[in-house]
C-alpha cells in the first residue's frame, strides 16, 4: 500500500512537471483539446461538423439536426439529460454549433442544461490576405505564404481555425494583385485551395488586378465600358466559376498607389466596380471595392476617400460592397474613424482591419486589437456596415503569427466579425483559456491574480502602444523604408510629401500637429456636425486625437493643467511604464506556462520595452528641437542619443519581421 502511494505520488509529481513544462510551438492555435477519438472519413461541411465531435468531445451523445426557420449560418444548441442537440438551417451552422459546444468544453464551462441561440451579425467575415505567387506576404511578419504550396495537414487546422471562430471567406492574394492570378494555372491553384477549404464553410476570393485585359488578356484597353473589355471579364469570371463552382468574388485595389483601375480610361470607381459586379452577379459573386485611395497632389491624404467616393454615393450595384479602412489614413495605433462610414448613405459599406500589426510594432509587440475596433464601433454603428474584413496576419511560421499573442487578434477578429458586441475583455478571456490555459477564475487565487493581470495587459496593450508610438492624435511618425521604428524626422528631398513624417506632424517653433479644423484642411467638416464642432475646437476636441485635428501649441494647457509639451513627454514615458510592466507581469506567470511558449514571448516582451525606450526618446529629442522646453522632472529622460537614432537603420524588406529595434 505504502509502495502504491509512493509511487502514485511520484507519478503526481511527474505528471504536474511533464504538465508544467511539456514545450508547445503555438501550431495548434487555441484549438488545443487532445483528441478522444479517431474521427471516421466523412464529406462534407456537416461531416466536418460530426468528425470535430466525434474527435474532441468528451460528453453525452450530440445530435446534429438541419432545422428551417433558424437565421442562415446560425444555430441553437440545447441540452438536456446528458443528450444535446445542435439544430441549424445550415451544414456551416451545424459546424459552427460544434464548435461552440467544444469551446465551452475547453473552457470549463457548464454543459448540463444548455439553451443556446446565436446568428452571425455579418453574414460575410472575410480574411483578406496579401499574400503574392512568389510566396512574400506583403506586411507580413510571420514567414512565408500558405498558400504557396498548399499543405493539407496545414490548410485543414487553418480552415478549423477559422470555422471555430466564424470566419467564412479568405482573399488569397495581396490587393497589390499580379494579373498572373487569373491564368488558369493560377486558378487550378486557388481551386486546389477552396477544395481544402470548402469543408470548413470557407469560400475564396481572389484579388484582381483591374489592367488583366491588357495585362494577361492582350487587348489594347482595361476600359471597363469597353465592349471587349467586358466580354473578357466574363469568359474569365465564367471560367473562374467553371473551375471554382462557390467562388466568393473580387477584391479591388484600383487607382491607389499606382495600381491600375477606371481613372485611367477616364471613368469612375463606380464604373469599374459595376462593370465586375454585373458580371458577377450571375453567379452570386460579390465585389469588394477598396475606398483605400489618395494622391501626392492633395494637401489632406485624410480628405480624399471622401472626395473621390461621396460623389458616387448610390451608383454602386447591389453585389458592391465598398471596402474602407477602419481611418482616414492607414491602419495607425490611433485614428479616428473614417468619415466615408458615417457619409455614404445609399452604398453597402465594409469595414477593413489590420490584423497584421504593420504600424503596431509588427510580430514583436504584444498589442490586443480589439479596444481599437470597440472604439470604431462606439463611433461607426455596426448594422450601418454590410461585412467585416481583417488583413491576415498569418504565415508558414510554426505558430502562425509571428508572435503567440497575436494569434489573439486573428481570434478577436472572427468572434467579432461574428458578435460585434462582444467585449474585448470577453474575447480576451476565452482566447486566453483556450490558448494558455490560463484562467481568471482559477481556484488557485495567485494564478487568477495573475490572469487577471494579463488580460489587463491584453486590454491596456493597445492604449500603451499608441502611448511609446504617437500619443495625442500623432500619426505616420515612422521610418521611411520600413513602418516599424520611429524616424519623424524622415523628409529626403524627392521623395512625395505624403509620404513623410513631416507631413503629418507639421513640428514647428510654434506647436505640433495637422490643423485639419474649419481654418485648415477642413477635414472635420467631412464629420457629421456634432462631431465637427467637437473637433473643430480645441477645447473641445478628445484629446487623444488633438494633433490630428489641431497645430497645438506647445504651451496649450491641457485638461490635466500641464503644458502640451509636459503631457506629450509624460503620455510616452507612461507608454514605456507600461511596456516594462507587461514584461513583469508575464515574468511572474513562468511556472504556469510552457518553457518555449513562455521563453518565446518574453523574448518578444523585452524587445517591446526596448523598441518604446527608443519611440520616446526618438520623438521626443526630434520634437524638441522645436520646442524649445525641457523634459520635465518627473518624467524618465532619454537614454539614447538622437543624432545616433537618426543613422539608424533596419535593412529589412516589407515581408519581413524585424529581429529586433535599435537596441538589442
Ligand atoms: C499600406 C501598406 C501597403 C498596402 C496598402 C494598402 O499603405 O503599407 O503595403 O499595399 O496599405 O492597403 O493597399
Amino acid at each position: 500500500m505504502k509502495r502504491f502511494l509512493i509511487s502514485a505520488l511520484v507519478l503526481l509529481v511527474a505528471g504536474w512537471s511533464i504538465a508544467a513544462t511539456h514545450d508547445e510551438d503555438g501550431s495548434r492555435l487555441w484549438l488545443r483539446a487532445d483528441s478522444v477519438n479517431t474521427a471516421a472519413a466523412i464529406t462534407g461541411v456537416k461531416g466536418t461538423a460530426m468528425a470535430e465531435l466525434q474527435t474532441f468531445w468528451q460528453g453525452g451523445p450530440v445530435t446534429l439536426k438541419r432545422q428551417k426557420g433558424l437565421a442562415k449560418d446560425g444555430y441553437t444548441i440545447k441540452s438536456q439529460n446528458g443528450k444535446t442537440v445542435i439544430a441549424a438551417a445550415s451544414d456551416a451552422g451545424l459546424l459552427y454549433g460544434a464548435y461552440h459546444l467544444l469551446r465551452l468544453q475547453q473552457t470549463g464551462q457548464g454543459i448540463a442544461s444548455l439553451d443556446i441561440s446565436e446568428q452571425p451579425f455579418y453574414d460575410l467575415r472575410i480574411l483578406n490576405h496579401w499574400d503574392n505567387p512568389n510566396g512574400t506576404v506583403e506586411r507580413g511578419f510571420a514567414g512565408r505564404s500558405i498558400f504557396l504550396n498548399p499543405d493539407p495537414a496545414r490548410m485543414k487546422m487553418y480552415g478549423r481555425a477559422n470555422a471555430s471562430v466564424g470566419i467564412n471567406g479568405t482573399v488569397l492574394n495581396n490587393v497589390n494583385a499580379k494579373p498572373e492570378v487569373l491564368s488558369t494555372e493560377s486558378l487550378q491553384k486557388s481551386k486546389e485551395i477552396a477544395d481544402l477549404l470548402r469543408p470548413y464553410g470557407i469560400r475564396v476570393y481572389l484579388s484582381i488586378n483591374f489592367a488583366s485585359p491588357i495585362r494577361i488578356g492582350g487587348l489594347q484597353t482595361a476600359d471597363p465600358l469597353n465592349a471587349d473589355v467586358v466580354r473578357w471579364w466574363k469568359d474569365k469570371v465564367n471560367e473562374i466559376y467553371r473551375i471554382i463552382p462557390d467562388f466568393g468574388g473580387f477584391l479591388v485595389k484600383a487607382n491607389s498607389e499606382g495600381e491600375p483601375g477606371p481613372q485611367d480610361f477616364g471613368r469612375t470607381h463606380a464604373d469599374g466596380a459595376n462593370m465586375l459586379a454585373d458580371v458577377l452577379k450571375p453567379h452570386d459573386g460579390v465585389v469588394m471595392w477598396r475606398a483605400f485611395v489618395y494622391k501626392p497632389q492633395s494637401s489632406d491624404r485624410a480628405n480624399q476617400a471622401y472626395e473621390e467616393f461621396m460623389p458616387l454615393d448610390g451608383q454602386f450595384r447591389d453585389n458592391v460592397i465598398i471596402q474602407v479602412k477602419n481611418g482616414p489614413i492607414d491602419f495607425q495605433p490611433r485614428e479616428p474613424y473614417s468619415p466615408l462610414f458615417t457619409a455614404m448613405q445609399k452604398t453597402p459599406m465594409m469595414v477593413e482591419f489590420q490584423l497584421t500589426q504593420e504600424y503596431l510594432g509588427a510580430a514583436n509587440h504584444l498589442v490586443y486589437l480589439a479596444p481599437m475596433w470597440q472604439e470604431f464601433f462606439s463611433f461607426v454603428k455596426p448594422a450601418s456596415l454590410r461585412a467585416m474584413a481583417g488583413v491576415a496576419n498569418i504565415g508558414d511560421n510554426i505558430n502562425w503569427c509571428g508572435h503567440h499573442f497575436a494569434q489573439a487578434n486573428w481570434y478577436a477578429f472572427g468572434r467579432t466579425a461574428w458578435n460585434p458586441s462582444l467585449t474585448p475583455q470577453d474575447i480576451a478571456e476565452e482566447w486566453l483559456e483556450q490558448t494558455f490555459s490560463l484562467s481568471a477564475t482559477a481556484t488557485n487565487s495567485p494564478l487568477s491574480t495573475l490572469c487577471s493581470q494579463l488580460i489587463h495587459v491584453m486590454l491596456a496593450s493597445r492604449e500603451a502602444c499608441v502611448n511609446y508610438m504617437m500619443p495625442l492624435g500623432l500619426h505616420h511618425i515612422f521610418a521611411g523604408s520600413h513602418h516599424y521604428g520611429p524616424e519623424p524626422w524622415y523628409s529626403p528631398r524627392g521623395v512625395r510629401a505624403d509620404w513623410t513624417p513631416p507631413y503629418y506632424h507639421k513640428a514647428d517653433s510654434i506647436g505640433l500637429g495637422f490643423n485639419r479644423t474649419l481654418s485648415g484642411s477642413a477635414n472635420v467638416k467631412q464629420y457629421p456636425a456634432e462631431l465637427c464642432s467637437l473637433y473643430n475646437d480645441i477645447n473641445t476636441c478628445p484629446e487623444n486625437l488633438l494633433t490630428w485635428f489641431h497645430h497645438v501649441p506647445w504651451d496649450h494647457r491641457m485638461s490635466s493643467g500641464r503644458t502640451f509639451w509636459d503631457e506629450l513627454c509624460l503620455k510616452y514615458d507612461d507608454g514605456v511604464r507600461e511596456a516594462r510592466h507587461f514584461l513583469t507581469v508575464w515574468d511572474a506567470l513562468q511556472p504556469y506556462v510552457d518553457c518555449q511558449r513562455f521563453g518565446e514571448v518574453q523574448r518578444k516582451l523585452r524587445i517591446q520595452a526596448r523598441d518604446a525606450e527608443w519611440w520616446r526618446d526618438a520623438c521626443l529629442l526630434y520634437f524638441q528641437t522645436f520646442s524649445h522646453r525641457p523634459i520635465p522632472q518627473d518624467v524618465e529622460h532619454p537614454v539614447h542619443n538622437l543624432d545616433e537614432m537618426m543613422k539608424f537603420r533596419i535593412p529589412i524588406s516589407m515581408y519581413e519581421n524585424p529581429e529586433s529595434g535599435y537596441t538589442k
